[in-house]
């Protein structure tokens, strides 16, 4: 494998294939010491922030930093997003929209669903004795939530499953595209439905709303892609990046069974640690100078937030998971007006998955080979688990 570069002219590429975690958290490491503000010239010239300081003052500072250049680097459509794609005003409106499925009171009143749905999963596979448990529980459980939300059924959330393994390979060429487009008419479809039909799920409810703000079908149909992607990819890479620490862990499982207080924490400080999305983009609206480098107008930024979780002016002993971290003012979630809505949700669905399985297979530990993703994935914004086989 390659070692990072020793020398000053170091940069970080999203597509490179280098980037395992090991490497990438190398590279983190030097791009911090020896220059933490990078440049790179591919994709049209971005430049890259690794202190942890930089990047949550660019995330907290959404004036200078935009968010209207789009998600990937470099970008892959001309869709635009809701509301990871907006600045103000229009971004507060389209919060306003999801607010029913993202708040912690709708994460509070999902638990027993979500209680149910692990149950489900796990007594499927309990008197195996051991597990796939990506495919077993960290996909189904985000998606399973998210599409009793909708009030769609299993044959939906497999479609939807579908079209996210493809975008997922496809994230940043020509065919991810091809894909954006099926899938927003699919919820214009769906929309329709829900005019005519309408119920007590998310959609209907998104639909009562924006009753008063007026937004077009084709821009909530855009909203939907991403809400969903996010709404469960992202809390599957998550999960599975809970699960292997504490697969590969027995300790760490004690100690949450022994003290389950502790159970938020831990999950909190895996997540800063493995942090399961590296980075996103901003666009510069004015100049800028930073650790004496001169940035400007119209420049792509990249925030790379798992950089900033391992920054040691931050966090003591960074490349360690200290399970009761207290502070732990990580950002794998982002910072600022877009950081990430649907948080509560998230913590809710990994915290009911943690509890069960310590509760019903303890001791599980790593039983054969482990698959990464695949450093290209999602754009190259994804570090995670693809494969965890445990046994118990
Ligand atoms: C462990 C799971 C998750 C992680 C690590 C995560 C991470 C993030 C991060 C870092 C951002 C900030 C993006 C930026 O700075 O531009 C973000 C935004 C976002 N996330 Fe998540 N997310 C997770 C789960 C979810 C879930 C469950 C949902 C939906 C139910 C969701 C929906 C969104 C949306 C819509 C945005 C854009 C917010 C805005 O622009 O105002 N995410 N997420």
């Amino acid at each position: 494998m390659n070692q990072p570069d020793s020398t000053e002219n170091l940069s970080y590429d999203p597509h490179s294939r280098d980037l395992s975690p090991e490497y990438a958290y190398d590279l983190y490491q030097n791009l911090r010491s020896k220059c933490p503000v990078s440049h790179d010239d591919k994709y049209g010239g971005y430049w890259t922030l690794s202190r942890y300081e930089d990047v949550r003052a660019a995330a907290m500072d959404h004036e200078t930093y935009s968010s209207t250049g789009g998600v990937y680097v470099p970008p892959v459509s001309d869709n635009r997003f809701p509301p990871i794609d907006y600045d103000p005003p229009e971004h507060e409106g389209f919060r306003k929209l999801i607010a029913p499925l993202t708040s912690a009171k709708a994460a509070k009143q999902m638990e027993p669903a979500i209680q149910a749905t692990v149950d489900r999963l796990v007594d499927a596979f309990i008197d195996a004795g051991q597990v796939e448990l990506v495919e077993a529980l960290s996909v189904p459980v985000p998606l399973d939530v998210i599409t009793q939300l909708y009030d769609l059924g299993p044959q939906q959330a497999q479609e939807i499953r579908e079209y996210s393994l493809e975008f997922l390979e496809h994230a940043s060429d020509e065919q991810g595209r091809a894909v954006i487009d099926r899938v927003c008419a699919y919820w214009v479809s769906v929309f329709e439905q829900r005019r005519a039909e309408p119920g007590d799920d998310f959609i209907s409810e998104l639909l009562r709303i924006n009753e008063d703000l007026g937004v077009n079908d084709e821009t909530l149909a855009n909203m939907m892609f991403i809400l969903t992607y996010a709404g469960h990819d992202s809390t599957a890479l998550g999960l599975s990046n809970v699960l292997l620490y504490l697969a590969e862990h027995p300790e760490a499982q004690q100690r949450l069974i022994d003290d389950p207080k502790l159970i938020p924490m831990a999950i909190d400080e895996i997540l800063r640690y493995e942090t399961p999305l590296h980075w996103f983009p901003r666009l510069l609206t004015k100049a800028a100078s930073l650790a004496g480098q001169q940035m400007a107008e119209g420049q792509r930024i990249i925030l790379l937030y798992a950089s900033a979780n391992r920054d040691a002016s931050v966090f003591e002993n960074p490349d360690e998971v200290v399970i009761d971290r207290k502070p732990n003012r990580h950002l794998a979630f982002g910072a600022g007006i877009h950081s990430c809505p649907g948080m509560p949700l998230a913590k809710a669905e990994i915290r009911i998955v943690v509890q069960t399985l310590l509760d019903r297979i303890p001791g599980f530990r790593v039983a054969g080979e482990i698959e990464r993703t695949d450093p290209l994935e999602g754009g190259g914004r994804h570090l995670g688990v693809r494969k965890l086989p445990v046994k118990w």
